[in-house]
């Protein structure tokens, strides 16, 4: 079956699904995004998802396109025309096609609405999950405004494909202070020695990442001790244990950091009981 993409109103064959040159997300990434992720042809985490691009809209003063209900109704038809079980939906808002002008295009100007979807194989992420992962450590030389999920990135780009030739599967940034920010495309979490688990206040120069937002809810059923304070490199090469989450990797364990083993380089039971009680918490709609 072919996939099809939702393109300006209308629902296309994915190789015929393009838009203009002169769109400002091509030319000047003047656009925001989602991923959720997709969950038995349910939609995980829908709510909070649509909360945060509305957001990152009103920061960059892009107007929604359609009502939080109206992309609803897109994304589970995108689903349908798919037949989608399990995988990522990706959305993505622009400022619309205009004439190359720095300023913003006249009023009328319509924003562009993308929406595609990808399967994704569950088992072979548990199975990576299973093992762990290496990540390394990068600069973290982006904007102030990461808190918007904005298609500009290019610094993440550049990190997660240092990582990939460096053996590693994803990149944390690090900022001047010696202070993990997040993941390219995750945010970053440790086990300390006692038993904590920590994570930086979203407040401070990252994405408020809403898997990272579910399991800090699942930590607390749970139980455990949470330290929402940022860490540095050196307290995570003698963690406990240290993992990623993401709308596309739940939670990921990671084992290696720019080749120090974490504990016994393996996954670790806190990483583990969070990924699998992940989706007993998450709204999935
Ligand atoms: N990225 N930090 C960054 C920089 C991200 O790009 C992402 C997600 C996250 C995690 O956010 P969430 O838990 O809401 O997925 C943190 C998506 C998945 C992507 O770009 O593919």
């Amino acid at each position: 079956m072919s996939r099809i993409a939702y393109v300006n109103g209308r629902y296309l064959p994915h190789a015929l699904a393009m838009v203009h040159v002169e769109d400002r997300g091509y030319q000047f990434a003047d656009g925001v995004y989602e991923v959720c992720e997709v969950r038995e042809g349910r939609l995980v985490d829908e709510r909070r998802h649509l909360e945060r691009l509305k957001r990152s809209l009103a920061e960059i003063r892009i107007a929604p396109p359609m009502s939080p209900a109206a992309l609803g109704v897109v994304m589970r038809e995108t689903l349908r025309r798919n037949r989608l079980r399990d995988g990522l939906l990706y959305l993505q808002i622009t400022r619309g096609v205009a004439r190359r002008e720095h300023a913003f295009p006249p009023s009328a100007t319509k924003p562009s609405l993308v929406v595609t979807v990808r399967a994704s194989d569950r088992a072979k992420l548990d199975t990576l999950a299973a093992t762990g992962i290496a990540v390394v450590t990068a600069k973290d030389n982006r904007w102030e405004r990461v808190d918007i999920k904005t298609v500009g990135l290019l610094p993440n780009v550049l990190a997660r494909q240092n990582a990939r030739e460096r053996g590693a599967r994803e990149a944390w940034f690090v900022d001047a202070g010696g202070l993990v920010t997040e993941g390219t495309s995750s945010n970053a979490w440790i086990v300390t020695q006692a038993g904590a688990i920590v994570t930086r206040p979203a407040t401070l120069g990252m994405l408020k990442g809403i898997t990272r937002a579910v399991v800090l809810e699942v930590a607390a059923r749970q139980g455990l001790s949470i330290e929402e304070r940022p860490f540095s490199v050196a307290e995570a090469f003698k963690a406990r244990e240290a993992f990623l989450t993401a709308a596309t990797q739940i939670v990921m364990p990671v084992i290696e950091i720019d080749g120090h083993k974490i504990a016994d380089g393996r996954p670790g039971p806190v990483a583990r009981a969070l990924r699998r009680d992940f989706h007993r918490h998450a709204e999935i709609s």
